[in-house]
């Protein structure tokens, strides 16, 4: 935090955070709201507040006067100036909980800067106000010290990234806000545009394609902490508009990225008094897929994965033999703790698998007792019974829960119950466990529309080694790519870029564009690819997630200044707001 800023100004000597036993006899002028007024007969105290700190003023009615009968009169979140002299507290009355607790200010004049109504919440920390109250008056929200210092670290962040990337030859970079579609998998946000009624401007769901066109401009090394906007379903760690820490480099390698990342990374945490051990581990997202069933996996507890499709598939339990037969695969956890859990607990986990997409829930729960109790046992051969067990390394007290199905769908099971499992039982999820993710496939197939889609964006590189595959084996595309996760969130993510015109406009066929439809949406990339684009990659940090995670909480809402709600409104300004006619004449639109 700045030091001492308040001796810079006229109005104040000192902020509310600072006073202590070596100012004793000073005379002082404070600034800030009145947080409590405690009348105490004869005398009154009231709590200053501002965002460094509190200091008790004590107002005597022999020394006051006229200031005496001020304080009778402000109320909470008044705004004020205190003058007077420090005085240390009584042994009695100090308070060393906090850091101005062991004085007290005896004021000698006050003045009113300005009143308050009743604030519709208390101004302080740990209140159970609910959050729509809190984001409809946020700029109060913000006046708690639990706000100031999410905000605070925020600040302590960005910065620290500012400076790493600075001091490596990093440019910031400004890239349009108003521009055309720049796809990351979400949906755009579109502008209308005056001056051309019937077209539209895309808000950007990321800077991507200006970062890479800065690249074919010669720039070498951009970042830029770029607001992204993207329309989807908003969840704790999604909000519509969010933060990235976005960065790009030319005549680079994907191991080069990498390792820039985390020395950056690697200073960003320590400015934050966070210490990780670096190099981070890496895992492949098959391997991710396959351990734990997802490609963000948390790696501070274990619980993997356990595929157990070779030995039970001979079994006589219909629901595994027909997963088999249909190309799926068994796959199981074992939660150790949950072994004597009730019938009734273990349907409900039944109910997290088939939210999850599954048929059901096979289960066998060995008790601490030695007892097995499951509704599957029968099926099984003693010898298959044998294998699983070790193969799970299972222990009396454990639960193994079962998924047989389409690998994605089991693996999905899994790992929600995974996560579930985790925070039911209590499991140790300290620190922080940061790695990366490698090696994303460059295809996926959408099982809605019918089509590939990219896994992550179109333009990243596609192995040197899978460019025939393009067309007839997109699904076995390899790509240069890694995820930065963090304690099971992804919290970056970066590609080395396609640099060839004509391997960016396969990827594009294979997605689906026409060629006409490609040069429409993306001609000025093609274009500036076929003018000597350099070899070039990046990566995007999710500031918003990385912050929330440092700070340990729980949304990412709590670490935005006016962030929306999970429908995308903001209760405090009431946008998105109807607009008049006239505005949407000007438009060129028409509104059902
Ligand atoms: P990607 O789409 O993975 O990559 O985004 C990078 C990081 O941004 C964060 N993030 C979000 N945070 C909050 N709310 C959201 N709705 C949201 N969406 C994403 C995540 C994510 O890891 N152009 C590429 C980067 C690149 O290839 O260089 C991109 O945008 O933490
Ligand atoms: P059923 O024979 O359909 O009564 O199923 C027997 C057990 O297998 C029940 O506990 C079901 O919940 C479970 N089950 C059914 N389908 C699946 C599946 N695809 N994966 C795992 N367990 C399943």
């Amino acid at each position: 935090m700045s030091e001492n800023f308040a001796h810079s100004y006229t109005m104040r000597t000192h902020t509310c955070g600072e006073l202590t036993i070596a100012n004793v006899g000073n005379e002082v002028k404070l600034t800030g709201w009145v947080a409590r007024r405690r009348d105490h007969g004869g005398l009154i105290f009231v709590d200053l507040r501002d965002r460094e700190g509190l200091t008790q003023c004590t107002f005597d009615p022999d020394h006051a006067g006229e200031a005496f009968a001020t304080a009778e009169r402000i109320r909470p979140e008044w705004v004020v100036l205190v003058t007077g002299v420090v005085q240390a507290r009584p042994d009695d009355t100090a308070n060393s909980n906090m850091p101005t607790g062991e004085i007290e200010v005896i004021v000698s004049s006050i003045d009113v800067l300005n009143s308050s109504v009743t604030p519709p919440f208390a101004i302080e920390d740990g209140i159970e106000t609910d959050e729509l109250t809190r984001l409809r008056w946020r700029y109060l929200d913000i006046r708690r010290p639990e706000l100031f210092k999410a905000l605070s670290l925020r600040n302590t962040v960005a910065q620290s990234f500012r400076r790493s990337l600075d001091k490596r030859g990093f440019l910031e970079v400004e890239t349009p806000i108003l521009t055309k579609s720049t796809p990351e998998g979400a949906r755009d946000f579109i502008v209308p545009s005056r001056l051309n009624p019937g077209k539209f401007y895309a808000l950007p769901q990321s800077p991507q394609l200006f970062k890479q066109l800065l690249m074919v401009g010669g720039l070498e090394r951009y970042y830029q902490i770029a607001r992204c906007f993207r329309d989807e379903d908003l969840r704790a760690d999604r909000q519509p508009e969010f933060t990235q820490v976005d960065i790009e480099m030319s005549f680079v390698t994907q191991d080069d990225v990498m390792q820039m990342m985390e020395d950056v990374f690697e200073e960003v945490l320590l400015a934050v008094g966070v210490s990780h051990e670096f190099p981070l581990p890496r895992i492949t997202y098959a391997e991710s897929m396959a351990r734990f069933g997802n490609d963000r996996p948390d790696v501070r507890f274990g619980m993997e994965l356990v595929d157990l499709s070779q030995i039970v598939k001979d079994c006589g339990f219909k629901v595994f033999a027909g997963a088999l037969s249909n190309g799926g695969v068994v796959k199981a956890i074992n939660a150790k703790g949950a072994g004597d859990w009730s019938r009734g607990e273990i349907d409900k986990l039944g109910q997290i698998a088939m939210d999850s997409g599954a048929k059901g829930m096979a289960w066998i729960a060995f008790t601490s007792a030695g007892d097995v109790k499951s509704p599957i046992t029968k099926f099984f051969s003693e010898e298959e019974f044998a294998a699983m067990r070790e193969a799970l390394t299972v222990e009396p007290g454990d639960l193994v829960m079962f998924a047989a199905d389409a690998v994605g769908v089991a693996n999905n099971v899994l790992s929600n119950l995974r996560l579930h499992m985790a925070e039911a039982l209590g499991l140790s999820r300290e620190g922080h466990a940061l790695m990366w993710v490698t090696d994303f496939p460059m295809f996926k197939y959408d099982e809605e529309e019918k089509r590939y889609a990219a896994e992550h964006n179109p333009f990243m590189r596609i192995a040197d080694a899978d460019l025939d595959k393009i067309e007839d084996a997109p699904l076995e595309c390899g790509s240069f790519s890694y995820d930065l996760i963090m304690d099971g969130y992804e919290i970056g993510g970066g590609t080395i870029r396609i640099d060839n015109a004509e391997v960016q406009m396969r990827v594009l066929r294979r997605l689906g564009f026409t060629e006409e439809q490609a040069k429409e949406q993306f001609g000025f990339l093609l274009e500036a690819l076929s003018f000597g684009a350099p070899p070039h990659g990046g990566i995007a940090l999710g500031l918003d997630r990385v912050i929330m995670l440092l700070g340990g909480y729980q949304s990412i809402r709590d670490v935005i200044a006016f962030p929306k709600t999970s429908s995308g409104g903001d209760p405090m300004t009431g946008a998105p707001e109807g607009v008049s006619l006239r505005q949407l004449k000007e438009a060129g639109l028409r509104v059902d």
